[in-house]
């Protein structure tokens, strides 16, 4: 079973009694006995009236109406916080909630300028933790059950890039840097065949991490980033960037982009390229922007055409991709 990548929004105190229920149906997932449950049950109460306290970040993924799951986060210093919850409801784990969970936390977490997040978790949580870049540093015993030792587990989170930090609010989505925590989205969206064929041939397929890694380490060289994250519902889930030209082209730059497939058809890119080769044109003090579109791909012809792009002509039998000799069309926005 698949889920859609939910929507994450903070919980309401009238919600406390349901997310307790929850957390109860989640652990049972694991076969726990009920009187062993019984013992977690005060552990596992949410307590309405800390909802909405500023030592106490509480967060829900919801699809409409349903509650899919929540965390919780508790500080234990300035920069240092404890996962204090994280559950699924059972007939959704396993369909991405609470990858999609832990990645908001980090996010949210990497925006208070928080440096580590310290889990407790449950032992058979601890490919999930590992998974989501998390690494075992003990043990610890059980607040509930005497004498029962859990692991623990350390996220390192890596602040928002301090170099010029880039936050283009699209409706939709954001445009904004690159993290090194953005690297399990990346992998999951960017690895497509069908991107791939639409892009330069510097892109890889299938994009490994190790491809991911160079990408992250080609960013942190630059001293201005000129590429950026598209992140919806706190998950980058694509790119968008500008390459400046040199010498006589100095005041042109290229352009380009690209989206996981699952967000095509949103609206989403044509948000994203208005604002970011607007931005671009500005902070790069360019007077020309242009792209050129493999002749198989019109809908990337469609998002620049509603952006202010013009098309300008035909490169006839220009690029060699996939296995054939194609046209590609230039476009360009100019100031
Ligand atoms: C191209 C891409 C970025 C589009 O992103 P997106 O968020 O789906 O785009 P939008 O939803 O904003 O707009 C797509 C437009 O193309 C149209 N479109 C889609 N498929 C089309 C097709 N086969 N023929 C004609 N138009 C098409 C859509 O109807 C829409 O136009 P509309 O709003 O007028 O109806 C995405 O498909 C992608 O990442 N592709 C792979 C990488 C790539 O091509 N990058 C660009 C290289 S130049």
């Amino acid at each position: 079973m698949t889920t859609a990548v939910p929507h994450i929004r903070k919980a309401s105190p009238g919600e406390a009694g349901y997310l307790t229920g929850l957390a109860l149906r989640s652990k049972a997932h694991w076969g726990y006995a009920q009187d062993f449950l019984e013992a977690c049950r005060e552990e596992l109460t949410v307590d309405a009236t800390r909802i909405g306290s500023d030592d106490y970040l509480s967060f829900i993924a919801v699809d409409g109406n349903n509650i899919l799951g929540y965390y919780t986060l508790v500080p234990m210093s300035a920069s240092v916080f404890e996962l204090e919850a994280l559950f699924v409801e059972p007939e959704h784990i396993g369909t991405g909630v609470g990858r999609a969970l832990i990645e908001h936390a980090v996010h949210c977490l990497a925006k208070k300028g928080a440096t580590r997040l310290i889990i407790q978790g449950d032992p058979n949580a601890e490919d999930f933790y590992i998974a989501a870049g998390a690494r075992q540093t003990g043990t610890l015993e059980s607040a509930s059950i005497p004498g029962r030792f859990l692991p623990v587990f350390e996220i390192e989170i890596d602040g928002e890039d301090s170099r010029q930090s880039l936050r283009l609010d699209c409706g939709s989505c954001i445009v904004r840097n690159w993290r090194r925590s953005d690297k399990t989205s990346l992998l999951e969206n960017a690895s497509n065949r069908k991107i791939w064929r639409n892009l330069g041939d510097r892109y890889p397929y299938p994009y490994t991490e190790s491809d991911a890694d160079a990408w992250f380490a080609f960013l942190e060289k630059m001293e201005v980033p000129t590429h950026w994250a598209i992140e919806v519902d706190g998950r980058a889930v694509g790119g968008v960037g500008v390459e400046p030209c040199e010498f006589e082209y100095r005041r042109t730059g290229r352009f380009g982009y690209w989206l996981g497939e699952a967000y095509w058809g949103r609206g989403i890119m044509t948000a994203v390229a208005g604002a970011a080769s607007d931005h671009a044109l500005q902070q790069f003090e360019l007077v020309r922007l242009e792209a050129s579109v493999f002749a198989w791909n019109p809908a990337s012809m469609r998002v620049l055409e509603k952006c202010g792009f013009v098309r300008e002509g035909v490169l006839r039998r220009s690029i060699c991709k996939d296995g054939e000799i194609i046209d590609s069309v230039l476009y360009a926005k100019v100031v």
